[in-house]
């Protein structure tokens, strides 16, 4: 009986729940994400078939990397989905800074002139796969603050999504909100 209570009484108490150190974050699994631990050497002559730089430095040394991924109706297609899963969070849907937690984290507006204008597309790639000052990485193992979520072609359609999709969509959005 009495250990009913207990057990009946834990489950009411979800913020001490909370606290236990397993259920301290669902992104870092023990499943081994891309390029997570050492890489294994390619097997003897085999050849790159994408043709896209799997491994840079530093978001610096990203800067002038050159986007090989074309910015097709499919590209920003899917750039859009994965914007919505990872960066609307932070920056908007429309990428507008107007999350609720935008505000609170500084998370900046990725349609205005700095990102549409002078930001290449080559350090966009570099901050989605490093992370900036507050912004996580979505592009390297987990301990070095990363998550390792998007693979190096979707953080690409990210890329051409922000770029290419982005003001199309805040502009429609604004049209829609309008006509109401
Ligand atoms: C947890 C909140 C958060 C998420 C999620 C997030 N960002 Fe950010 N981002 C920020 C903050 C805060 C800044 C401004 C401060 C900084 O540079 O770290 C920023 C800055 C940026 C910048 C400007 C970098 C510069 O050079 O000034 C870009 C571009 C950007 N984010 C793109 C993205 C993209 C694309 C995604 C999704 C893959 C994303 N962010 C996800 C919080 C976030």
């Amino acid at each position: 009986m009495r250990i009913k209570s207990v057990i009946a009484a834990s489950m009411m108490m979800p913020a001490v729940a909370m606290a236990w150190p397993w259920s301290t974050d669902m992104m870092n699994q023990p499943s081994i994400k891309p390029q997570e631990g050492a890489m294994l050497d390619f097997p003897e002559r085999s050849i790159p078939v994408g043709g896209m730089p799997t491994q840079v430095a530093d978001r610096e040394a990203s800067r002038d990397i050159t986007n090989p991924v074309e910015a097709t109706a499919k590209s920003i297609d899917t750039g859009r989905v994965l914007f919505k899963i990872y960066c609307a969070a932070c920056h908007g849907q429309t990428g507008a800074a107007d999350s609720p937690v935008s505000g609170k984290i500084g998370a900046i507006a990725l349609n205005d002139d700095y990102v549409q204008g002078s930001l290449s597309e080559g350090w966009l790639w570099g901050t989605i796969t490093f992370g900036s000052y507050v912004m996580p990485a979505y592009g390297v193992p987990q301990g070095k603050r990363g998550s390792n979520d998007l693979n190096v072609e979707e953080r690409w359609h990210v890329v051409n999504y922000i770029k290419h999709g982005l003001v199309k969509d805040a502009a429609a959005a604004a049209t829609k909100t309008a006509a109401k």
